[in-house]
């Protein structure tokens, strides 16, 4: 069983890496594909850059190059849910692209038109697994649910009042359903799990600047105690 793991941002993978033994380094579509073992799994581990084009790159070359049999997408996002504050964790159950509007067909606002399914749902076992980790990991707040993803760094009440009332998610980011969309389409399976850096408010920059690396310090817990327990 071979994982592949990716963060968007080099911040978000930096405690994952420091633990893996790295056998091989290879550069593709101007990403480092990292090959080794990592909490006693085999892995290839990759930082993919910002947005949905650069996630579902990386999603389908972990796929025909690597041969992964799972993929996790890790890293930090915004808080959605009133009680969901920076720090506290997201396991993602299923994905859905706001950005996606095809409204004018009379689809509805996220589907992705012609594709028979609105949200892309994560693995069950490894949503449990995750939720086995979350446990573990008492002393950090967790939440299962929706994430939903667009090319936008959030930073307007409004739009975070939108996700709840359209979508219910419980946090936003800009890489997972691009992921979700293209295992999907591979029948790969995957989840995504984030850790909140803001609440993609105002002042949604400062506070992430501010809160990435305790949230990065949790997602890895959250995802360490979980790949611990695939073997
Ligand atoms: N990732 C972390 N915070 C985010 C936000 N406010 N919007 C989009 N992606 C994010």
């Amino acid at each position: 069983m071979t994982l592949g793991i990716i963060s968007a941002m080099s911040e978000e993978l930096e405690i994952l890496l420091q633990d893996m033994k790295i056998d091989s380094k290879e550069t593709k579509a101007n990403m480092i594909f990292h090959k080794g073992m990592v909490w006693n799994t085999e892995a290839v581990a990759v930082v993919c850059g910002i947005g949905k084009v650069n996630a579902a790159v990386c999603a389908q070359i972990l796929i025909s190059e690597y041969k992964v049999d799972k993929v996790i997408n890790v890293g930090v996002a915004g808080g959605v849910g009133k009680e969901i504050y920076p720090g506290d964790v997201v396991i993602g159950d299923n994905l859905v692209q706001y950005d996606m509007d095809t409204t004018a067909f009379g689809d509805p606002i996220g589907q992705i038109p012609r594709l028979d399914t609105f949200d892309f749902k994560c693995d069950e076992s490894l949503v449990a697994l995750a939720k086995e980790a979350c446990k573990e990991n008492g002393n950090i707040k967790s939440f299962v649910g929706r994430i939903v993803t667009g090319d936008q760094f959030v930073a307007d009440p409004a739009k975070v009042k939108w996700f709840d009332e359209e979508f219910k998610a419980l946090a936003c980011e800009m890489e997972g359903g691009s992921i979700a969309q293209v295992c999907y389409l591979n029948k790969i399976p995957f989840v995504v799990i984030r850790s909140i850096s803001d609440n993609a408010n105002n002042g949604a920059h400062m506070d992430f600047a501010e809160f990435t690396a305790i949230g990065v310090k949790n997602s890895t817990s959250i995802l360490k105690s979980m790949v611990l327990k695939m073997n």
